[in-house]
């Protein structure tokens, strides 16, 4: 990493800062919540002994012996005898949860997966599934016709079976971003370019670019079977179709009707158009779909200004929306000045908020539901899992009669983790979507001791009462990350995905990396200062009831290199399992934890992170703490997005953006640094693998 590192918060627009990936939001966390350092004083001690011993010394204080972390967290009761979950950790571990031969770093243009095994693809960026079915024409089909294929940069993803089928079913894929220069590589070709960059016509953008644009987001759902050679492809079906950033969607749960959420489209705050920035996912107890709006408050801007000075309010300011400049891909700029696309411009024009649009984006950082077998049923963003950047959502496994509760992840450094907890309870074939929309959100805080504590975000709870600024359940709702600031939340290094041991119920977060912390600034949870490899921390509940305030967390592995790293029972990784960045989280049906890398394109190849290779999936032992490196990717993509078949002998796992390592020379020169996946030079396009095993195995096992 670089030591001449500056600072996002020295930069005006954080986008300027030298640490910036295409796709990230700036550093906007300026609250003056205090890390364990500012409060733990005995704490600070050396930081060798944060990063190796720190947290079992603490958990030694809270048990009273010389346990490893291990060790402590998995006994049945604590020192004050209250008996904590977790106690199946003392089981013997499971021989032979890992049954591949771990693969090396990857280093070439390909997919590489372990011996025995079969990748194939399906449903690259551009693959016809709607409509006319119009055909993938590499950098040129209209804005039109990507609103019948697949869209670009697949991250998160699901199989919904057709009567519990394995070889047919629904898929649904999230898009995340887009990279403009493979998008538009007709109209682009020849010149230099980044890969967020757009290329202006004068001061404004050609329209159908921005449809285009906007048509590449979203989530595609499309139906797949396998045909006689074993193949699946996708179909035409009834199901079949494409949710954009034009797309009409409802507003639910508590913020619905807020002023905040007024639009000259949305006059009563209950509607808007499109979700964008789709990473990752959650699949809900009554089998729909949610996509996460991460990295959305950069497609937006603002002109308003009071005395020379940007004058945003903190709806938008906590959220990293930059005044006085175009929004990422200037949609706001497109030429027809189409209110679909001017929207994302949210200075103030009218003489009320329902003449323009300074709320518009108030009506993204939510998560949306998506019923997938219901293809003309409007999706929903349900608001009172709060507003943020949702990385994605995991639920617990729902209990007849006990609340819902699922966790969200809010990627931005030094950012927190959310849990929802519902008013109602679960009732399997009665509980909807609507269930959502009246509960309990809280927001984590984890003690150095190894213990931790769910801090409520509702009226009066916390110091959320009006006069601090918080009018109502509503307003808390859309400032999220400001209610959780005044909460006193942990902030993280980068939250991502979460999953949920299916067999011990503990749950495992990925914090990916986050080199802004300082060592001033390093606790138990987020041990590194300059945090460049990422860990994962996980946590459990007396009784596994996941309603619970109170928890007990550990660290699962410190991910690095081999000096770097420590997995909980002490190990380092090693020639089978160095990684950095883990990002993706998935547990599959026996509790095999698949976990997928994703250094930043910036990042990738250099410094530290050159024997680190291509971008990867492990697949980790949860009980022994074994990993193993199961699958490398081609060149520049990040891997993101894992599911099986329920009979777990078909996986599906996402590629996403390769060949972003193309430097703008060698795109103007038609050079691409990764042509995967149809090879010979061609445009780079994310895509879905589909890995079988060839004695028709469970993949991993
Ligand atoms: Fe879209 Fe946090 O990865
Ligand atoms: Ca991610
Ligand atoms: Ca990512």
């Amino acid at each position: 990493m670089r030591d001449d590192m500056n600072f996002e918060a020295d930069y005006a627009d954080p986008t300027q800062s030298p640490d910036f990936e295409p796709g990230d939001e700036g550093l906007s966390n300026t609250s003056a919540n205090p890390t364990f350092y500012d409060v733990v004083e005995t704490a600070r001690a050396s930081r060798r002994s944060v990063l190796f011993g720190g947290l079992a010394a603490a958990v030694t204080g809270v048990f009273g012996t010389g346990l490893s972390t291990r060790g402590a967290l998995a006994q049945t009761t604590t020192a004050g005898g209250n008996p904590v979950a977790g106690a199946t950790a003392t089981a013997a571990p499971t021989p032979g949860l890992l049954g591949f031969k771990a693969v090396s770093v990857g280093m070439g243009d390909t997919v590489v997966v372990p011996e025995g095994y079969t990748v194939r693809t399906l449903g690259a960026w551009g693959t016809p599934i709607l409509g006319d079915m119009p055909a993938f024409r590499p950098g040129a089909n209209t804005g039109a016709e990507q609103a019948m294929q697949t869209g670009m940069h697949h991250d998160g993803m699901h199989f919904f079976p057709i009567d519990g089928s394995s070889d047919d079913g629904l898929l649904v894929v999230n898009h995340e971003y887009i990279e403009p220069r493979f998008l538009h590589a007709e109209a682009y070709k020849g010149q230099a370019l980044d890969s967020d960059e757009v290329v202006y016509d004068g001061e404004t953008r050609p329209d159908d670019h921005v449809l285009k644009e906007m048509n590449a987001h979203g989530v595609s759902v499309y139906r797949i079977t396998k045909g006689a050679d074993g193949a699946f492809a996708p179909v035409a079906d009834a199901h079949n179709r494409r949710i954009t950033a034009l797309t009409e969607i409802d507003i639910a749960g508590p913020a619905k009707g807020s002023k905040l959420l007024v639009t000259k489209y949305a006059p009563n705050g209950d509607r808007t158009r499109g979700t964008i920035n789709n990473c990752a996912y959650g699949v809900t107890p009554w089998n729909t779909y949610m996509a996460a709006e991460e990295n959305w408050a950069g497609y937006f801007t603002s002109h308003d200004a009071e005395n020379g000075e940007p004058k945003l309010p903190r709806e938008l300011k906590r959220y990293g929306v930059v005044a006085g400049k175009n929004g990422r891909y200037g949609w706001e700029k497109a030429a027809g000045g189409a209110d679909e696309y001017i929207r994302f411009d949210a200075s103030t024009k009218g003489a009320s908020a329902a003449e323009d649009y300074r709320n518009e984006p108030n009506q993204f950082g939510w998560m949306v539901e998506i019923d997938p077998f219901k293809p003309d049923a409007k999706p929903v963003k349900r608001t009172h899992l709060g507003r943020f950047g949702h990385e994605g959502v995991v639920f617990a496994p729902a209990v007849e009669g006990k609340p819902v509760v699922c966790y969200s992840g809010d990627d931005s450094r030094f950012e927190y983790i959310y849990k929802f907890v519902s008013k109602a309870p679960f009732q399997k074939g009665v509980t909807d979507g609507s269930i959502l929309d009246e509960g309990t959100l809280y927001v984590a805080r984890f003690n150095p001791d190894g213990s931790g504590e769910w801090l409520a975000l509702a009226p009066g709870e916390n110091g959320l009462t009006p006069e601090a600024g918080f009018a109502d359940l509503g307003e808390i709702l859309v400032n999220t990350r400001a209610a959780a600031d005044l909460a006193g939340a942990t902030k993280m290094d980068r939250p991502e995905w979460g999953a949920v041991d299916p067999n011990t119920g503990e749950v495992y977060f990925t914090l990916t990396n986050n080199t802004k912390r300082t060592e001033a600034k390093v606790d138990p949870v987020n041990p590194r200062a300059k945090n460049q490899f990422g860990q994962i921390v996980r946590w459990r509940y007396r009784d596994a009831d996941h309603a619970q305030t109170a928890f007990t967390w550990d660290l699962f592995v410190i991910a690095g290199d081999a000096d770097t790293s420590r997995v909980f029972t002490g190990e380092a990784l090693g020639e089978d399992n160095i990684f950095a960045c883990p990002d993706g989280l998935w547990f599959d049906a026996d509790s095999r934890l698949w976990i997928q890398t994703d250094i930043g394109e910036d990042n990738m190849y250099k410094g530290d992170m050159e024997q680190m290779g291509n971008n990867q999936m492990l697949c980790a032992d949860p009980r022994s703490g074994e990993i193993r490196r199961f699958l490398t990717g081609p060149i520049g993509q990040e891997v993101t997005g894992v599911i099986t078949t329920p009979d777990q002998k078909t996986m599906f796992v996402g590629l996403q953006h390769p060949g972003a390592t193309t430097s703008p020379e060698d795109y103007a020169a038609g050079k691409f640094s990764s042509s995967y996946p149809d090879g010979n030079g061609a445009i780079p396009r994310s895509v879905t693998l589909v890995i079988t095993r060839d004695d028709g195995g469970v993949i991993g096992a």
